[in-house]
């Protein structure tokens, strides 16, 4: 049976706001996946989407929807961001699918049953965008540690996971797998940040929302996102189910690939988890940088500041192709470190290495070819002395770019390929062909350098395979081979090509870019898009469906009544939103309300005003939402609440 590898992407988040910073680490692991397919191995790719939590709730609440009709239109998008950039997933896993929630549960059972799941009282630091609790000394300044936001005191009764109890092994699995964990600088962060300090037990479920998995049994729980997500590694091979030949095939995993900021639950909290169910370890996991815009990491809330760079992963890729966007990613971001986007720093890229290099490399041979030789690959003709190194090089290749992938190290395995292109240009310089065929008793000198010439680029289109997946194809084909029968790297080393085949000009690979030409015009495609997106939310907010007729019982469902505004405030961080407080006879509540822009705090408190009152309470930055203040709103999103017209008691039933 073939060797097997099995690698995964973190789950996404379906944000909707996906960016290049993004594609970064699924972009990697098809580069890994695809290598290793070559290589023979039998190859499972994972990625998904994360689709549970407070987070994502809101924010289909906000859209006036129900999580999963709201997420499914999410992840269709992302589905077709990895279809642009050629991502050769084998399984894509959603949280919501049903054999997930089954493994989700079981495990919880399972944990439970062993002990190593309690129940308990939570109280600590709740941060809602990172859906993660802190202890009063690992918040910095009173925010989240990862993100700086505000984080709120959050009290309820919980299930805990005896994460404290695995201090120890996991101290002892990194002394004893030092490759475990990936580049060296993150176990160091691990340890001095988390484990010298001691872990706590972990908080795993949550009381207050329900979108999440339910704790089988005990349904008032939802299970913690982390939890839920991090299980999806497992699940997606069947674990815990009926059929489990992809997790005895797979498991454990060859490479966890993750970014730096997420590397505590992989690194601690998941082999934690693991261990407590006695499976076995994933082998490695590694985290890596950050993609930087403007020296800052593009995080969705981000996105809208970024001036000027174009950063949506469809765009790049209608405009440069997707391989200039992959060949970016895989190479100019220094494997583990942050790595800095900018637009010129693609195009750079761009024309040196693809252009100048590559594209030049694979033209001028055609073209020579095809002048000197009738598009008749020549046979080998007269060695020189020129020849040995370039054929060392090429021979040596393959060796040099398994070293690099061995040792992860996506960004020096291009490095090694690059080299042999430019070796080959300089090979040119040296034998000046141009020379040689003006002189007949050189042409068989003329037929080697061709031939070499040829079969290099072949060998580079060989090698090019895993990180790009259009151009090296286009090369093979130049040169007769079917780049179809091109499955692994047999072919990877020198001398394959047979003489006589038709070697046939293609159009540039990768035509050279005029950068202060495209940079200006970026710059203006950029903000007429963000105009154009503004003007197009403003529109949407004001278009309004024609609904369907419903009947009276129907209406009935509504329970609406008349509030009076006790005390209104500004949403810290919210330019939208206010904190509305109000009585209905003999009752208080508090109410989110998106009516910032229109009304002034102070104005509202006094009025009367009409309540939807039997609406599910939502949770909105944090502050529970009890009710809705009906407002009419006109075309230019002008918005007035209702008020009865004459005075009436609070509490009134309005039918
Ligand atoms: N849902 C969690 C992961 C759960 S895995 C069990 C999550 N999702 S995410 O959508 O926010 O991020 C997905 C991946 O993209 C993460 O590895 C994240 O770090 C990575 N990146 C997001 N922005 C990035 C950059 N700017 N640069 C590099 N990677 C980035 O985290």
């Amino acid at each position: 049976m073939k060797p097997k590898y099995y690698i995964t992407t973190p789950i996404y988040y379906p944000s909707g706001d996906w960016h290049l910073g993004h594609c970064y680490t699924t972009t990697v692991c098809d580069a890994f996946a695809r290598f290793n397919r070559m290589k023979g191995k039998d190859v499972f790719f994972l990625t998904g989407t994360d689709e549970h939590g407070q987070k994502i709730a809101q924010k289909a609440a906000e859209a006036g929807m129900q999580p999963k009709p709201f997420i499914d239109g999410l992840v269709d998008k992302l589905k077709e961001i990895w279809k642009l950039m050629d991502i050769s997933y084998d399984k894509f896993i959603r949280t919501t699918d049903e054999e997930h929630v089954l493994s989700v549960q079981k495990i919880f059972e399972k944990l439970y049953e062993k002990g190593e799941i309690y129940k308990s009282e939570y109280e600590g630091w709740y941060c809602t965008p990172c859906e993660s609790f802190w202890t009063e000394s690992q918040l910095v300044d009173g925010k989240c540690p990862d993100c700086g936001r505000e984080v709120t005191r959050e009290k309820e009764e919980s299930y805990f996971f005896r994460l404290s109890k695995y201090t120890d092994r996991i101290l002892k699995l990194y002394e004893e797998n030092p490759e475990f964990l990936q580049p060296k600088s993150r176990v160091n962060e691990m340890v001095n940040n988390f484990l010298k300090p001691g872990l706590s037990d972990l908080c795993v479920s949550r009381t207050s929302f329900d979108w999440g998995i339910p704790v089988s049994f005990d349904k008032k729980h939802v299970v913690y996102v982390w939890i839920d997500a991090l299980t999806n590694y497992i699940s997606a091979l069947g674990y815990g189910g009926e059929d489990t030949s992809l997790f005895d095939r797979y498991w454990p995993a060859d490479v966890h690939m993750t970014a730096k900021e997420i590397i505590r639950f992989h690194a601690i909290i998941w082999p934690a988890i693991l261990m407590a169910l006695d499976l076995p370890l994933p082998k490695q996991v590694y985290g890596h940088g950050w993609l930087l815009i403007g020296g800052d990491k593009m995080s969705k809330s981000k996105t809208d500041k970024i001036k000027t760079e174009l950063v949506h992963p469809k765009a790049l890729c209608d405009r440069y192709g997707s391989d200039a966007v992959r060949y970016f990613l895989l190479r100019e971001i220094p494997f583990g470190s942050d790595g800095v986007y900018t637009n010129e720093a693609l195009l750079k890229r761009i024309n040196a290495d693809l252009a100048n290099d590559l594209g030049n490399l694979a033209s001028r041979t055609q073209a020579m070819i095809t002048q000197y030789f009738g598009g008749t690959l020549p046979k080998f003709g007269e060695t020189g002395a020129e020849d040995s190194e370039l054929i060392a090089e090429c021979e040596a290749l393959f060796g040099r770019v398994d070293a690099a992938m061995t040792a992860l190290n996506v960004p020096d395995a291009l490095t090694e390929i690059f080299k042999v292109v430019q070796r080959a240009n300089k090979y040119i310089d040296e034998t000046m062909p141009w020379a040689l065929a003006k002189d007949e008793s050189k042409k068989a000198r003329l037929a080697t350098v061709l031939y070499n010439l040829a079969e290099t680029i072949r060998l580079v289109a060989v090698m090019l395979k895993p990180y790009l997946t259009k151009s090296p194809d286009v090369i093979l084909d130049s040169l007769g081979i079917d780049p179809a029968t091109v499955t692994d790297f047999s072919s990877a080393h020198f001398g394959v090509l047979a003489a006589g085949s038709t070697v046939k000009k293609t159009a540039p690979l990768f035509p050279r870019i005029d950068i202060n030409k495209e940079l200006a015009d970026v710059e203006k495609t950029v903000l007429a898009e963000k105009a154009a997106k503004k003007a197009n939310e403003k529109a949407k907010t004001h278009e309004r469906k024609q609904k369907p007729e419903i009947t009276i019982d129907d209406f009935d469902k509504v329970q609406l009544k008349v509030a009076l505004v006790l005390a209104a405030e500004k949403v810290e961080k919210s330019d939208r939103l206010l904190k509305i407080r109000v009585r209905l006879g003999d009752e208080e509540r508090t109410v989110v309300s998106g009516i910032q822009k229109n009304y002034a705090p102070e104005y509202l408190v006094g009025k009367k005003v009409v309540m939807v009152t039997n609406l599910k309470p939502v949770k909105l930055r944090g502050i529970e939402s009890q009710g809705m203040i009906v407002c009419a709103e006109n075309e230019e999103g002008k918005l007035a609440f209702l008020s009865p017209e004459t005075d009436i008691e609070d509490g009134s039933e309005i039918f």
